[in-house]
């Protein structure tokens, strides 16, 4: 009886802390602000859309339609976490955005694994990494 109780506790501590707690390992933390959206918490906060997107997986859906008022959100993990960054504008290309940031078009395709080879899925308003470093393996 004593350890059922135990397990239940354990259990118990562990969905709370799921639900409000920012991650340990966390580089920037984040309170989500009235009217944010993914991309306009990424344009303000330099961090890439996908990335943003990706470390919180768990709490954003995938239209990022569920973002709620005061909810702790992880901008990027420690040594995983791309701040230099650049916002779609209309008429961008991966060449135009690669020659402006003065970075090769390969290491932009590298950092944002889901523009596609021929660069034709990129989106107004998305942010994109574009570090001069490898940030995504
Ligand atoms: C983000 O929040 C977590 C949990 O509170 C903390 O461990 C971490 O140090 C914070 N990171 C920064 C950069 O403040
Ligand atoms: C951006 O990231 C680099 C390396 O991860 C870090 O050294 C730098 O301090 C960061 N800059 C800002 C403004 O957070
Ligand atoms: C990016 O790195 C390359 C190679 O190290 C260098 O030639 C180039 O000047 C760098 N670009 C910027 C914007 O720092």
């Amino acid at each position: 009886m004593a350890r059922f109780s135990a397990l239940v506790a354990f259990v118990a501590l562990g969905a709370a802390v799921g639900v409000t707690a920012q991650e340990p390992n966390c580089a920037r933390n984040y309170t989500v602000q009235l009217g944010d959206t993914c991309n306009s918490i990424a344009a303000a906060q330099n961090v890439p859309t996908l990335q943003l997107e990706e470390v919180n997986a768990d709490k954003i859906d995938a239209d990022c339609s569920n973002l709620a008022l005061g909810e702790p959100l992880c901008l990027g993990i420690i040594g995983q976490d791309c701040n230099v960054t650049h916002v779609v504008a209309s008429g961008d290309t991966c060449s135009s955005i690669a020659g402006a940031a003065g970075i090769k078009f390969s290491l932009l395709l590298t950092n944002n694994p889901n523009i596609d080879d021929n660069c034709d899925n990129i989106g107004i308003g998305e942010v994109l990494c574009t570090a001069n470093t490898t940030i995504v393996q």
